[in-house]
């Protein structure tokens, strides 16, 4: 349930008027706002409070996070000569991140996940500047320089592996892969230009010795795709449970898959959208319950209470 905090007045309350970009600086406000979630709902991991556009900004790459639109570029990405200015980031560029996961890792008695943007939402970000919907930047430069798009997209696996590793050498005990554009792409260009960057980011995982949650928005069509060389890939609301699970066999695990709109709704809605989800997944091992995609922030944090009480207490009844 990423991004939980933002329903949450104790978390705006610790925030108050600092940026995401400043109070990722700050160990003690990151620990803070990673654990309200945690102290709260009782959720059964923490998600790192960060954000994927972290290690471009801690490397010099000038980058804004612009409340209520997301990563806005300084100079976003139009030509090779600027592949320059992109770098993996280093313990110093990372050490504020570092100081924070050791601190959480001290403190939480819960599992904390560290994050890292796949290539292609990131260079999603480059090309267009900023949020798009359609991405047509991005897709003129991949359908039109690949040997410039695959030389971006392998730069900014880089960036993801250095990232990861500096987070896991810190103590986080998983990584989640978050690929939140993917599913603009069809099928066959998903394959050719994005999942053979990402599948390095995930095969350098493997070799950290944590679990690699792959996450996609829309990608139900290349959802096996998604699940080579991952442990757990992220299935949103447009794509029935079992039928995920059917196709994707038992040898990798789902996370999902509510839609986080129908935390709106009444709880007795909420309570049975959840129960279908876990009907769905029948009690089978290897289900992480959660939400499609991020909390809104116009959810209720009673409803999330309540949410995630249910799940403990259905969704383990047929578990492992
Ligand atoms: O609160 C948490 O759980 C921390 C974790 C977190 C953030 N960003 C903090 C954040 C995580 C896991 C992310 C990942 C992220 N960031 C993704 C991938 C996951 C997904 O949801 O698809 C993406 C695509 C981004 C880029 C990004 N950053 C967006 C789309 C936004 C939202 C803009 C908005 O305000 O609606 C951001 C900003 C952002 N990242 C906020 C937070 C808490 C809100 C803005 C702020 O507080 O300044």
């Amino acid at each position: 349930m990423r991004q939980a905090g933002r329903s949450l007045p104790e978390y705006h309350r610790a925030r108050g008027d600092t940026t995401l970009l400043e109070a990722v600086q700050q160990p003690d406000l990151v620990t803070e706002l990673t654990r309200q979630p945690v102290r709260r709902y009782g959720v059964d991991a923490a998600v790192l409070f960060s954000d994927i556009v972290v290690p471009l900004h801690a490397t010099g790459f000038g980058v804004d996070i612009v409340a209520g639109v997301g990563p806005v570029m300084h100079r976003p990405v139009r030509r090779r000569a600027d592949l320059a200015r992109l770098r993996p980031p280093d313990g110093d560029d990372l050490a504020p991140v570092t100081a924070a996961i050791q601190q959480l890792v001290d403190e939480l008695d819960v599992p904390l996940i560290g994050f890292a943007g796949a290539p292609f939402t990131l260079a999603s970000y480059l090309l267009e500047g900023g949020p798009s919907r359609h991405h047509l930047r991005t897709k003129a430069m991949m359908l039109g320089d690949e040997a410039l798009w695959l030389d971006l997209v392998e730069r900014l696996a880089d960036v993801a592996i250095a990232a990861l590793q500096h987070q896991v050498a810190a103590g986080a005990a998983a990584v989640q892969l978050f690929d939140s554009w993917a599913g603009c792409l069809s099928p066959d260009h998903y394959r050719r230009y994005a999942a053979p960057a990402s599948r390095r980011v995930l095969a350098a995982v493997a070799e950290m010795g944590v679990p690699a949650i792959h996450f996609g928005v829309g990608t139900g069509e290349v959802l096996e795709d998604m699940a080579v060389g991952a442990d757990v890939v992220g299935i949103d609301w447009r794509v029935p449970l079992d039928a995920a699970r059917a196709r994707l066999g038992d040898g990798v695990a789902v996370q999902g898959n509510l839609d986080p709109a129908a935390c709106l709704a009444p709880w007795e809605v909420v309570a049975a959208e959840a129960r279908a989800v876990l009907a769905a997944n029948a009690g089978r091992p290897g289900h992480v319950f959660n939400l499609g995609h991020g909390v809104l922030p116009e959810t209720d944090p009673a409803t999330l209470e309540r949410l995630v009480d249910l799940v403990h207490r259905e969704g383990r009844a047929s578990g492992p």
